[in-house]
């Protein structure tokens, strides 16, 4: 993959694709003496803020991290409350981004859900094919570990049939393999909640992601910190490698 020219000029041009951990809600829940699933209900609310703010200022891609590989260790009761949302947000949601032009995919091991939402799943991403206003990519039960050992499954089985020569594997032909497959790399990677860690995610992608890391717990994250990230970015100066300080 080639790494789009840096620019230097008038400041780095909005990014393409921004991508979020969403995180801190458990803590937004517990400091006001809640359960943790009225963080993740608030948590919900401050992402349909955030999809609204990425149509206001024009952002093409958004991804989000919604639920990763790893949190399925959670307490079962916690997991039931999660994938209870996620069926409601499922069910409740998708028409109403549909109509405002949200494409939404899902990335990450679905057969992990249960099956009556994996086919709300499907039916979001039917229902939204035609749209092009934003592209929402929602991550759930996504590893980046995972799916970087699916794509190279793929290639040693081409490999062993015959059809492809290691030796020629490029980093286009890895990639095709990921589920990101058809969207481009973030440009920016946003992660709420004070800390500063990737957990798993979209790690092949972000190789030249900018990184912000905002003190702000998810459930609070709104169109003004939405705009001040992009603000930061801006002032960032992307190298990819190429241009010496
Ligand atoms: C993010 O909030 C949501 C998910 C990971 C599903 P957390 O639930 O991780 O909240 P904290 O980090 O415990 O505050
Ligand atoms: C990352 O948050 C996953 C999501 C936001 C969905 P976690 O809360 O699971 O990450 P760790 O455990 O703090 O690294
Ligand atoms: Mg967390």
């Amino acid at each position: 993959m080639s790494a789009p020219a840096a620019r230097h000029d008038a400041g780095t041009a909005p990014p393409a694709h921004i991508a979020i951990i969403m995180d801190g809600n458990g803590r937004w829940a517990a400091a006001r003496h809640l359960p943790r699933i009225a963080g993740h209900r608030e948590g919900a609310r401050a992402l349909r803020r955030t999809i609204e703010a990425a149509i206001n200022h024009g952002v093409s891609w958004l991804t989000i991290y919604a639920f990763s590989s790893e949190n399925w260790r959670r307490p079962v009761a916690e997991v039931l409350d999660l994938t209870g949302l996620l069926r409601h947000y499922l069910r409740s949601e998708v028409a109403e981004l549909a109509a405002n032009g949200v494409r939404i995919r899902m990335i990450g091991d679905r057969d992990r859900f249960d099956p009556d939402i994996r086919a709300d799943m499907e039916k979001a991403e039917r229902d939204t094919a035609g749209n092009s206003r934003l592209n929402l990519t929602v991550a759930l039960s996504y590893g980046a570990r995972d799916e970087i050992v699916a794509a190279a499954r793929r290639l040693a089985r081409a490999a062993r049939e015959g059809t492809l020569d290691p030796a020629t594997i490029t980093e286009a032909e890895f990639a095709a393999g990921l589920y990101t497959t058809d969207i481009p790399d973030p440009d920016l990677i946003i992660r709420t909640s004070g800390e500063q860690r990737l957990s798993n995610f979209l790690l092949w992608q972000g190789a030249y992601a900018e990184l912000i890391f905002l003190d702000v717990l998810w459930p609070d994250f709104g169109a003004a910190d939405f705009a001040a990230a992009l603000d930061a970015y801006a002032r960032r100066e992307r190298r990819f490698g190429a241009r010496p300080g």
